[in-house]
This record gives C-alpha cells, sequence and structure tokens, in this order.
C-alpha cells in the first residue's frame, strides 16, 4: 500500500513530504521526496504564533489553512513526480504545524486544517497524532522511534538514532531491550534563530559561522543548567522552552560569532551527556535530520564521543532529510491497520494507542 507521509518540524524550515510503499510484511519502499519552504509570511505567523498574542484563534485557524495549503502543494508534486494518482494513495499521515507543546496542562496543539487537506488532495488525511497518547498520560513525543525500531533496529548491535530538528531526540534501539526515546534539548531552532538574526541567512550553512568562533566555557555551562537536561526520560520540549528569549536571557556580553559556536556546543554535549547517562553501550549513533547535514555539528559529535561509531541513516538506506516524513507515513500505515502509533516506553502514556484522527478523502 501506498502512504504519504509530511512533517513541518519546529525549525519551522518548511514541509518535507515523503511517498513510500509499505508490504504486508511491513517493508517499506521509499518513492519520493519533496521539500518545500513556507512562503516567508506564513513562516512568520507560525513562529509568532508559537507565542501568546492577540486574536489567537482567528489567527490559529487561518494560518491552520496556510499549512494545509502547503501540505497540499506538496503532495500534488509527490504525486506528479511519481506518476501516481491520488486513489492509489492509502492515506497521508500529516503533522501539522506545533504551536505549543505543552503535555503538562494535557494538549500538543498542531495546526493543519485536515478537512482542507482532504478537500484539496482527495486522499484520507490521517492528522492530530499526538492527542491520544496525551490524553492517555503521556508527552504526545517523541512518535518516531517506533518506526526508528521498524527500520533501523538490529538484532545484535546497540544503536541510536538522533533527530537533528529544531529539538534534538534520540531513539534508543538495544536488542533485548524495550525501545525508548525523548528530546534532548534545542538543535537546529536556536542556531537557525541567532543565525538569522545576525547573518540574515536561514540557517548556518554547514556550521561553518560556529566553527569560526570560540566556545564561550561559562555560556555553556549557564545553559546546561537549565533543569530540562537534567530531567529523566520520558519527556519532552520544544519552543516553549528553547526559544529566543530563552537565550537571550542568558548570552549578556558574549560575541555573537562565540555564541553560535555555544549553541553548536549544547547541541553536542547535551546529546552526548544523554547517550552516557542512558545508553552509554551504544555502539552506533545514526544521525538525520536537517542537522546531519551540518558539518560542524558531526565533526562535534565525532570529537565528543570517540568510542561511538558516528553515520547518518543514509548508510540505512533512509537519506537524512526523509526519516521524519517517512515516520509519519508509517504512522498513518499503522493508524489504517488499526495498529498502536506510540511507544508507551518513550511517551510514558498508560499503554499503546492507536494514533490519529481521520479525514476521509471522499
Ligand atoms: N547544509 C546545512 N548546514 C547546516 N544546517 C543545515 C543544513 N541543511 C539543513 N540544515 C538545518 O536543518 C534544518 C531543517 O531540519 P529539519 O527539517 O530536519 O528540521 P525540522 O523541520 O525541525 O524537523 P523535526 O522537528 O521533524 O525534527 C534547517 O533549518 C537547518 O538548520
Ligand atoms: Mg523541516
Amino acid at each position: 500500500m501506498r502512504y504519504i507521509g509530511l512533517m513541518s518540524g519546529t525549525s519551522l524550515d518548511g514541509v518535507d513530504g515523503v511517498l513510500i510503499d509499505i508490504d504486508d510484511g511491513g517493508a517499506l519502499k521509499l518513492r519520493g521526496h519533496r521539500h518545500e519552504a513556507f512562503v516567508a509570511s506564513l513562516r512568520d505567523e507560525l513562529l509568532a504564533l508559537n507565542s501568546p498574542g492577540g486574536d489567537e484563534l482567528h489567527r490559529a485557524a487561518v494560518a491552520a489553512q496556510g499549512v494545509a495549503h502547503a501540505y497540499a502543494s506538496v503532495v500534488n508534486a509527490l504525486l506528479f513526480d511519481s506518476g501516481t494518482v491520488a486513489r492509489d494513495v492509502r492515506a497521508t499521515g500529516a503533522h501539522g504545524q506545533t504551536v505549543r507543546h505543552r503535555p503538562d496542562a494535557g494538549y500538543s496543539a498542531q495546526l493543519l486544517d485536515g478537512a482542507l487537506l482532504a478537500e484539496l488532495t482527495g486522499i484520507d488525511v490521517v492528522c492530530d497524532l499526538r492527542s491520544r497518547d496525551v490524553a492517555a498520560g503521556g508527552q504526545g513525543a517523541p512518535l518516531a522511534p517506533g518506526f526508528h525500531a521498524a527500520v533501523f533496529g538490529h538484532a545484535e548491535d546497540t544503536r541510536a538514532v538522533l533527530n537533528l530538528g529544531g529539538i534534538s531526540n534520540l531513539t534508543l534501539l538495544a536488542p533485548g531491550r524495550a525501545v525508548t526515546g525523548f528530546d534532548c534539548g534545542p538543535a537546529n531552532a536556536l542556531l537557525d534563530g541567532w543565525c538569522q538574526r545576525h547573518l540574515r541567512q536561514p540557517f548556518d550553512d554547514d556550521g561553518r559561522w560556529a566553527a569560526s568562533g570560540q566556545v564561550h566555557a561559562p555560556l555553556l555551562a549557564a545553559l546546561l543548567a537549565e533543569p530540562y537536561f537534567d530531567l529523566p526520560p520520558p519527556k519532552s520540549t520544544g519552543r516553549d522552552l528553547f526559544n529566543m528569549s530563552w537565550l537571550d536571557a542568558r548570552v549578556a556580553g558574549v560575541a555573537a560569532v562565540d555564541v553560535q559556536a555555544t549553541l553548536a556546543a549544547l547541541t553536542v554535549e547535551s546529546v552526548a551527556r544523554d547517550l552516557e547517562r542512558h545508553a552509554p553501550q551504544t555502539a552506533a549513533l545514526f544521525v538525520c535530520g536537517g542537522g546531519a547535514r551540518n558539518a560542524h555539528l558531526m565533526r562535534g559529535f565525532a570529537q565528543r564521543l570517540p568510542r561511538m561509531r558516528i553515520g547518518t541513516t543514509d548508510e540505512l538506506g533512509v537519506p537524512v532529510d526523509q526519516v521524519e516524513g517517512a515516520a509519519f507515513a508509517w504512522l498513518a500505515h499503522r493508524f489504517i491497520q488499526r495498529l498502536p502509533g506510540n511507544l508507551a516506553e518513550a511517551t510514558g502514556a498508560r499503554g499503546p494507542r492507536l494514533l490519529g484522527a481521520l479525514y476521509p478523502g471522499q
């Protein structure tokens, strides 16, 4: 069966769409990938909606339509490029744009007008994938570990999968043990934000700007003093905590380039500490997400974790920018099969749950 997965993460860079085939045995074949950036006005509004502001109900409803249009554009491109017609796609798994992640308050809010996406594409839309896990007492995140286990798990090797999106998250795959995963801390959300402010570029290409600065040890220590880093899993986070105001409250007196170097070091150090604490036996770390394209970060992991083999998911057959999209296609498949999508060990939910809500395409 053919599925589409659509992800737009906390980096707010745009939408990654993946077309995959899943056979009866659960084996996956990647059939297409498309990335489209958000238009600047939608991106700015989605970023603004991450913080409290006026007229939120109306603005959120309009932005949710904007997300549906952006998603539909990716779906139509995937169909066109692969010569697929809508009726041949069983369902689209669509994440939506997180604007508040508050499992502590009983919700995680993703903006997406699922009815409009179904109307625009004629394909069943499975969305709102986090709420049921939160309703069952979970964090609603991370949801990728089940997919990571299905495609990256190994019978003998202890592996970890590290997604470097706006936030970093780890999945721990140890043979014979329950699969777990959690958010480590900030990654591209702050690296991009600082770079946009000081270089007027969307991101620090290859981490070159960060590489040209010096890590500011007192700042790194101050950032690492954030209590989130020491919370035991299950745990998840987002722009609710790790945003530019969080950074601004701590950077006084440090040169901009050194802040960028320190943010890169923070990304590496927070993940490395989590691996040492929770999975010291890990033999290989496979990185995915846009941060895997940041050579400075990848060098940082290799230096900080010399005994670990550091690679990317490209080596395991799933290109780094397709993993999260494919995970949401897989989650749509789980929903259609009426199988649970969450791993209670990772999210902290009371048990496995069927994730998602359906907007029929026809
Ligand atoms: N060549 C590159 N050099 C440095 N950073 C890069 C490069 N290419 C991509 N990136 C980073 O990757 C980010 C996009 O990554 P990605 O799409 O995985 O994040 P995301 O949308 O937040 O996803 P998610 O929340 O699902 O993990 C960009 O914003 C940028 O920071
Ligand atoms: Mg992205």
